[in-house]
């Protein structure tokens, strides 16, 4: 991260507060691409107030040179390049490398890479005691934040934020565990034996046989179903300063460990409005049962009064198409077709509620479009995954955005701990009564 926070250009804004005829001048500055942001850094120094943006609408909480969104254009970049290039010439291995270092591997960088991520990918044996402290129907995301966090407790030598080396470890070890943490949740739910992870197999690979394995039988992972699992990680690595990004940002902010801030971002996933929507979606296609309904919950969907709405639809960012949803539905189809799937009848409500959706004027004016929760369920569900562990297939795919990002804070000069202000409506001082005075 430079200092120098005017980039491009020596542009401003001027303020005038109109109750006190005070004014105050700002740097307006311009990044690669993307709006130009106002630095209000000395706005309250200045004019002695704050600025309000519930929500974070339209507030820049940090510099990044990680991904970029053109929410109007449907555009997704990591590191300057397409996602839909990223999909189609690279592994999510290789994906990891270019969050976390900045370019892609060359193969000797590869081989380098994934060979140590391969030798962290084993969970400390003491962690079973952990999980059998668990109800076996608990949601896999409570063990996933539980385990997450834990990790601090079993990995001392990597928790040291102000050493480089160790926070590559830690960022190494996250990477190359949250698959097995994921696949031992799913295991302990069916209550079957843990599957450990193979050094022979690939990073999704690996994943598959973690979820699907068992000692009784070879289970040989089919390729075109590993390199779809591969892609959708892909997909879902990285995305600017979403809700759990920001939530493992702020966390770090304060100099907490790594785990303890994966395992924040995990519960922040968590939420429908963000990476439980995959989950929300099947939930919302089997509550509209089939086409003939579609219109009764599209006018729910623009009821204000009626909290339904068509989960996987719309973005904070994304006014268009987002890129991901469009790999997401050919993915779809390529996994059906390879698994001789005639017809899915999930996958042809989805499509004909988005057909509906996108005609509708109601989600024409408010831009609002399939998002890349809207038909990742349909195809976990095809690849014979439950429910329940869709949106721990999110946080296993997010956790190299999670750390990149996290590492990018720690090495920011101007990172300073995040602790946003507020518009405080609430009592005036008053004096408090002891209880024997209160009526
Ligand atoms: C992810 O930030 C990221 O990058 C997230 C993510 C990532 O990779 O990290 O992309 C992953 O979280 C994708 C989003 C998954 N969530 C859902 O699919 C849940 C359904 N979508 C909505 O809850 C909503 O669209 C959000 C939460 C995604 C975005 O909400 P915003 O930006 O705060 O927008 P809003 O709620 O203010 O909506 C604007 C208008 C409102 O109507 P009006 O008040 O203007 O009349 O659009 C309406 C909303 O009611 N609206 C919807 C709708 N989404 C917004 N109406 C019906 N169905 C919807 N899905």
């Amino acid at each position: 991260m430079s200092e120098d926070t005017t980039k491009g250009t020596n542009k401003t804004v001027t303020i005038t507060d109109d109750s006190t005829g005070k004014q105050a001048t700002f740097p307006l500055v311009t990044g690669t691409d993307g709006p130009p942001v106002i630095d209000i850094r000395r706005l309250y120094a200045e004019l002695g107030c704050f600025t309000y943006d519930p929500g974070f609408i339209a507030t820049g909480s940090c510099e990044s040179n990680i991904t970029f969104i053109d929410g109007d254009k449907g555009i997704l970049l990591h590191r300057g390049y397409p996602i839909e290039q990223l999909v189609r010439h690279c592994s999510h291995l290789e994906v990891c490398y270019l969050l976390l270092k900045g370019e892609l591997p060359n193969q000797a960088q590869f081989d380098k890479f994934s060979s140590d991520i391969t030798n962290h990918t084993m969970l400390h044996e003491q962690l079973h005691n952990l999980y059998r402290g668990f109800r076996r129907d608990a949601h896999p995301m409570a063990i996933m934040c539980g385990v997450a966090g834990a990790l601090s407790a079993f990995y001392h030598d990597s928790t040291d934020i102000n050493d480089p080396y160790q926070r590559m470890v830690a960022s190494y070890r996250m990477i190359a565990k949250m698959p097995t943490i994921a696949g031992w949740a799913y295991k302990y739910s069916l209550g079957q034996p843990f599957m450990y992870p193979k050094n022979d197999l690939g990073y999704a690979e690996n994943f598959l046989w973690m979820l699907f394995g068992h000692p009784c039988e070879e289970y040989l992972v089919n390729p075109v179903i590993a390199r779809a699992m591969d892609r959708i990680l892909i997909l879902h690595a990285d995305h600017e300063q979403n809700a759990s990004t920001s939530t493992v940002r702020l966390s770090g902010s304060s100099g907490a460990n790594p785990f303890a801030c994966i395992s924040a971002g995990i519960a922040s996933l968590w939420g429908p409005a963000h990476g439980g929507a995959n989950e929300a979606v099947l939930k919302m296609l089997g509550q509209i049962g089939n086409k003939a309904n579609i219109n009764e919950f599209v006018k729910k969907a623009k009821d204000p009064e009626d909290p339904f709405r068509i989960m996987g639809f719309g973005h904070r960012v994304y006014k268009n198409f987002d890129p991901r949803a469009k790999i997401m539905q050919k993915t779809c189809h390529e996994v059906l077709n390879e698994l001789g799937v005639e017809s899915e009848p999930l996958l042809e409500l989805a499509m004909a509620l988005e057909r509906i959706a996108l005609e509708d004027e109601y989600f024409i004016e408010r831009k609002l479009y399939p998002n890349v929760d809207f038909y990742s369920g349909i195809i976990f569900r095809a690849l014979g995954i439950p429910t329940t562990m869709f949106t721990v297939l999110f946080a296993v795919a997010r956790t190299v955005g999670w750390i990149a990002q996290w590492n990018e804070m720690i090495e920011d000069p101007t990172q300073k701990i995040g602790r946003p202000r507020q518009l405080y409506t609430g009592s005036k001082r008053r004096d408090a009564a002891p209880i024997e005075e209160r009526q």
